[in-house]
């Protein structure tokens, strides 16, 4: 049974430079959350034919649009496993789906280590991102699942590199979860399942004329992440995250055919939340990923602050606060548990 947090990009994986192996078209940054998580229990029945899935508590059939990249996901595990096991899959995300909230990749990355753990019947987290499986390492298996899903597998702030070819990419974390207290607060304006979803956009995103400039900027962005995260250097952090939202979403609105994940709610949040800092001095920045929420970054010292704001002036609205997180955990249990969310388990 493994735990597996969601993460919030700093710089985003937007667009592939080659689709079968999820090679991301530019090199990422993020930060592994705590709270929003998703929890996965693979346990193996010899009796049965096919795996079963059940996610969020309802139970899904090979061949249901939802599940489709789940079974896909199984299958490319067993294969490089080399096992026939069958299993019963029993997810669960303690936030909303597919709305933006990247459960893709804390999916695809709970996914990943509770079923090759059940697979190789290894226990030790440590010992399973150790080994090698054929020519794929663990981080290259949640990738295929989900691109953003192999950020997920470390703790604190994480850089996913595209590297010279395909098969070079590295995932290696830039700074532990203790090293920069951030929060996140998600405001959830619209929690419907998002109309396309990234798998699409990624492929669309070529087609922007604004494409291949992002491309030709984004290394000096990250380079101004890296030092702003080094430095602690919140505002310098801020401006950057909201360029780098806004610029993705500019090549998403500009794609051929046009992706607008925004509704009414997100352009009135972010003219509200710029006119709160300069008027006001509200210490805090927003990002939004392939959806309408936003996420709204700050420091945890003025967590407190930013939250009753928003609380304030955002009162018909779900907010999710969370913080930087240490990365996924793996439990062997003799049973299933009833409520796999519970805290007191993990
Ligand atoms: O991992 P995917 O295919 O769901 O793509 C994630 C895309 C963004 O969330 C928008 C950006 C990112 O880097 O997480």
């Amino acid at each position: 049974m493994a735990r597996a947090p969601s993460n919030i990009a700093f710089i985003k994986y937007w667009g592939k430079s080659e689709l079968s192996s999820q090679w991301p078209a530019n090199d990422s940054i993020s930060m592994t959350l705590d709270h929003l998580a998703t929890v996965t229990c693979a346990t193996p029945d010899p009796t049965l034919a096919d795996h079963t899935l059940q996610l969020n508590q309802v139970d899904h059939k090979r061949g249901d649009k939802i599940a489709s990249k789940v079974f896909q996901h199984l299958d490319r595990l067993s294969a490089a496993m080399a096992s026939e096991t069958k299993f019963h899959i029993r997810s669960a995300n303690s936030f909303p789906s597919a709305c933006g909230i990247a459960s893709s990749a804390s999916g695809m990355a709970a996914l990943t280590i509770a079923s090759t753990a059940a697979m190789l019947a290894e226990g030790d987290l440590e010992k399973l991102r150790q080994r090698k499986f054929g020519s794929f390492t663990l981080n290259d298996l949640a990738r295929l699942g989900s691109g953003s899903a192999t950020r997920s597998l470390l703790g604190g702030f994480v850089q996913w590199q595209k590297g010279p070819s395909a098969t070079e990419q590295t995932v290696s974390q830039l700074f532990s979860a203790e090293y920069w207290p951030l929060a996140d607060m998600v405001v959830v304006l619209d929690q419907n399942e998002k109309k396309i979803s990234s798998s699409e956009g990624h492929q669309q995103a070529w087609q922007s004329p604004l494409f291949l400039p992002r491309l030709a900027a984004l290394p000096e962005r990250a380079e101004l992440v890296q030092f702003a995260l080094k430095n602690r250097d919140f505002s310098l952090l801020g401006q950057q995250l909201e360029a780098e939202a806004l610029e993705m979403h500019a090549v998403m609105m500009t794609s051929e055919p046009p992706i607008t994940y925004w509704v009414e709610e997100t352009s009135q949040f972010l003219t509200w939340l710029r006119k709160e800092r300069v008027l006001n001095g509200l210490p805090a920045y927003f990002t939004i990923d392939a959806g309408p929420n936003i996420h709204v970054i700050c420091e945890q010292k003025d967590r407190a602050q930013v939250q009753e704001k928003l609380k304030n002036h955002w009162q018909n609205y779900r907010i999710l606060v969370d913080t930087v997180g240490s990365g996924p955990k793996l439990k062997v249990l003799g049973f299933v548990p009833d409520d796999p969310l519970a805290p007191d388990l993990w």
